[in-house]
């Protein structure tokens, strides 16, 4: 296994620290400095210590918001070193309050919350906010006005040695702050997120300006550089991996084949309950255009005769995963055994989040694809995408020459649509759903809306109506028609067909296929509900 903590595997040469206390955006300050090509990771406060600071060496560290008081005496605290680092830091709400209270300044608690939009204006030249008021930072007196995010409680009262007003607002006279001669900046307002107009802008200024990176954080050296480790970590050890269908397994494996060659076989077990020409595309794409190992099993009737007269959600999970690992565990003793699984973690999974209740615990959130497996096969993890989010992965794919329509694919859960399939799940459902849910993707892809939505499908409900065909009545199922926009899958609303759209693939599906009758839309957003059905 590779050694998290040697910066000699670390990916990027220019690197920066994104201290976390525990605000709900600090992910996005993580997209933002990546989308400018700045190489950038996460780690909660309590971690961050000398032999890490020493380890990670940044070359300029951002002190995320978060949920508690500076004004507390157990709050969470910045490692002092971190300001005798000699590199530039970012305060960012809490941020910016625990550099004034750790440095010399004072804060104290609002009688009253600011939160949403507010406006402020420039107070003094500062490169840290160029491109922002519509005029250049060698006009510092202009009329311009900047709409920034905020959403805090406590304020600076007093500045800490050194610093000056940069920017104020009405509700925020230390709305920007900073001391150029240490290079230390602080903001009041949440320059991550898409309401502070320019706060992207105000970002890559930090990096690229008062750090001095390059940005060259690209996915052609990712490649260059992950190939190199997965080279080093395996050796000559065999490497196995489990493919979805889907796109974090399918890079992965890509790359992986890219560093070790025929040391990798991918296991690609098909349960039956995959969408429409999913595995004539997996064994297509991978047997013949990439020519990497495959074992294509079809356990259909070992997964439908097991899930047989179970209709309860959770049932269904578990004894798919249960199935999963049992035919992947004997694939791989075929083939000899490995060393090595592989999976296609991502950065998202690996997060050590700040617990927001319960002072500085920390949880870790894992991600497990073939859950179990490692343990009992004795098999160490190769896990190539964990530094990236899944736009990187998609990028990354684009890079090692993946079809469009293989890298731009929704996400499909692991338990496929055993779960879009609530109550009795049978393998003439499952072909109902299938063709039902072909047309439905067709229909979004003519209307070229498919990239603009997170995930779309259909749901076979258990649930039969009277209908009228011809001069037949029919008594058929309802499907269920389900679209979501999201960023991370965690929180989703319904995508807003025309009612045109609707119609027409409401007509198709009913003409075309054989059990069902009636067609509905799902208007329910995440929360309260969830974006599958089970
Ligand atoms: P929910 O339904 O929880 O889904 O809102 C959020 C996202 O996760 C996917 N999902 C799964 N993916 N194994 C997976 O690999 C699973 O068991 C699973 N359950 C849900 C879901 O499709 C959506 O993208």
């Amino acid at each position: 296994m590779t050694n998290d903590n040697d910066s000699a595997h670390r990916p990027h040469h220019e690197r920066v620290l994104i201290v976390d206390f525990g605000s709900q955006v600090t992910q996005l300050i993580a997209r933002r400095l990546r989308e400018s090509g700045v190489y950038c990771e996460i780690h909660p406060f309590n971690k961050v210590d000398d032999h890490f600071l020493d380890d990670y060496r940044p070359r300029a560290v951002i002190l995320s918001g978060g949920p508690a008081s500076v004004t507390t005496a157990d709050s969470p605290r910045a490692h002092d070193r971190i300001f005798t680092l000699g590199v530039p830091v970012l305060g960012i709400c809490y941020g910016q309050q625990l550099m004034m209270a750790q440095l010399g300044g004072k804060v104290e608690s609002g009688t009253s919350r600011e939160f949403g939009r507010a406006f402020m204006t420039r107070v003094a030249a500062t490169p840290l906010l160029d491109d922002m008021f519509g005029q250049a930072s060698s006009d510092p007196d202009g009329p311009g006005e900047e709409q920034v995010w905020m959403s805090h409680g406590d304020h600076v009262a007093n500045m800490a040695p050194g610093f000056q007003v940069l920017a104020k607002s009405s509700g925020a006279p230390y709305a920007v702050i900073g001391d150029p001669s240490r290079h230390f900046y602080g903001v009041q307002f949440h320059p991550e997120v898409v309401h502070t107009v320019n706060g992207a802008a105000m970002l890559r200024n930090f990096t690229h300006k008062i750090a001095g990176l390059q940005g060259d954080w690209t996915m052609a050296a990712y490649r260059e550089q992950a190939i190199e480790k997965i080279r080093s970590q395996v050796g000559t050890g065999r490497v196995i991996c489990g493919l979805s269908g889907g796109v974090d397994s399918s890079v992965a494996a890509v790359l992986i084949h890219e560093a070790i060659g025929d040391q990798l076989t991918c296991v690609y077990v098909d349960h039956g309950l995959m969408r429409a020409n999913e595995s004539t595309e997996v064994v297509g794409l991978f047997r013949e255009h990439y020519n990497i190992p495959l074992v294509h099993v079809d356990a259909s009737d070992l997964f439908l005769k097991s899930l047989s007269g179970v209709s309860d959600p959770e049932r269904k999970r578990k004894i798919i995963g249960g199935l999963f690992i049992d035919v992947f565990e004997e694939e791989a003793k075929k083939i000899g055994g490995a060393d090595f699984l592989a999976q296609g973690t991502l950065y998202p999974d690996v997060i050590e989040s700040v617990s927001v209740i319960g002072g500085p615990s920390v949880t870790i959130k894992s991600h497990h694809n073939v859950g179990g497996l490692p343990e009992r096969m004795n098999m160490q993890l190769v896990e190539p995408l964990r530094d990236l989010f899944k736009d990187e992965v998609r990028a990354l794919g684009r890079e090692l020459g993946l079809p469009e329509a293989f890298v731009g694919r929704h996400p499909f859960p692991g338990p496929g649509l055993a779960i879009r399939i609530p109550g009795e799940i049978t393998r003439q459902k499952a072909d109902i759903l299938r063709k039902a849910d072909a047309i439905y993707i067709d229909e979004i892809k003519k209307a070229g809306l498919y990239d603009e939505i997170w995930q779309a499908f259909s749901v076979l409900l258990p649930v039969n109506t009277v209908g009228v065909m011809g001069d037949e009545r029919t008594y058929e199922a309802v499907l269920a028609l389900r679209a979501v926009t999201s960023t991370d899958g965690m929180t989703a609303d319904y995508y807003p067909f025309s009612h045109d759209f609707l119609g027409r693939c409401a007509t198709r599906i009913i003409n075309e296929v054989h059990g069902v009758n009636r067609v509905v839309y799902d208007v329910t957003s995440k929360p309260p509900g969830t974006i599958e059905w089970e």
